[in-house]
């Protein structure tokens, strides 16, 4: 972690909580830095010399995991569920979760692909914040030909009962039988967006894949295995967040 730091921000950095709560452990005075309380909300600190304690428990940054996952489709992008369902943490180490390390967004219970993990919360935030216009592509197999027509209205974009929606691209498409498979490029990442993308034009998914997160491809990694990204792979994906 790089010099002065907001102290919120490195609690939450650290795993222990969120930033909100970190803010409220804060305020509650329960935060110690070089053993002395820290209640000031703007706190800034030296995570290279300061130490920050919290009911006696030094706070630490875990090691950074970041690895990727093919989901398969029945397991949940979370980290629990209150139905008991299967998560995407079940087909990890109990280590990385103990790490805190959390799906980087969301693909619907039935989607499958590629799926980022991470502990690093400023890299999760800048993957799936709009504001960083991080690319993901997906693969979608509707039912029905696609007419030219279509994809051109989708193309354009499309109004949703959240607001309007335009694929960042529509990089091709292929008619397979009575369905159409199309490779969809989306720079954000509201709930079911691709499936209502296609409903807006009439034509319902019926598999959808995800295949690339800003650089990085799903490639040959089977579904349900999961593997660390290379030292070269971490470096594109942070550079294409515009981390360093
Ligand atoms: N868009 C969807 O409709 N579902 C997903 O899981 C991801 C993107």
């Amino acid at each position: 972690m790089s010099a002065a730091l907001r102290l919120h921000k490195y609690i939450a950095n650290c795993g222990y909580c969120s930033r909100r709560h970190a803010e409220l452990l804060i305020a509650a005075g329960l935060v110690r830095v070089n053993d002395r309380i820290a209640a000031e909300p703007g706190h800034t600190i030296d995570p290279r010399r300061d130490r920050v304690a919290i009911n006696g428990e030094d706070i630490v940054p875990p090691p950074r995991h970041t690895l990727m996952l093919h989901k398969p489709a029945g397991f949940i992008s979370s980290t629990h569920d209150t139905h008991e369902r299967l998560t995407v943490m079940d087909l990890l180490p109990r280590n990385l979760a103990a790490d805190g390390v959390v799906p980087v967004g969301r693909l619907d219970l039935d989607t499958e692909g590629l799926l980022l993990m991470t502990n690093d919360g400023e890299l999760l935030h800048r993957i799936t914040h709009p504001r960083y216009e991080c690319p993901k592509e997906y693969l979608a197999r509707v039912r029905g030909h696609v007419t030219p027509q279509k994809l051109e209205r989708l193309a354009q974009g499309v109004l949703l009962d959240d607001g309007p929606a335009q694929p960042a691209a529509i990089l091709r498409a292929e008619r397979r039988g009575e369905e159409t498979e199309i490779a969809i490029e989306l720079t954000e990442g509201r709930k079911r967006e691709v499936k209502r993308m296609f409903a807006a034009i009439g034509h319902e998914v019926v598999r959808l894949v995800r295949l690339r997160i800003g650089p990085l491809r799903l490639g040959d990694l089977a579904p349900g295995a999961w593997r660390a990204l290379s030292g070269e792979e971490s470096a594109a994906l942070r550079r294409a967040c515009g981390l360093r």
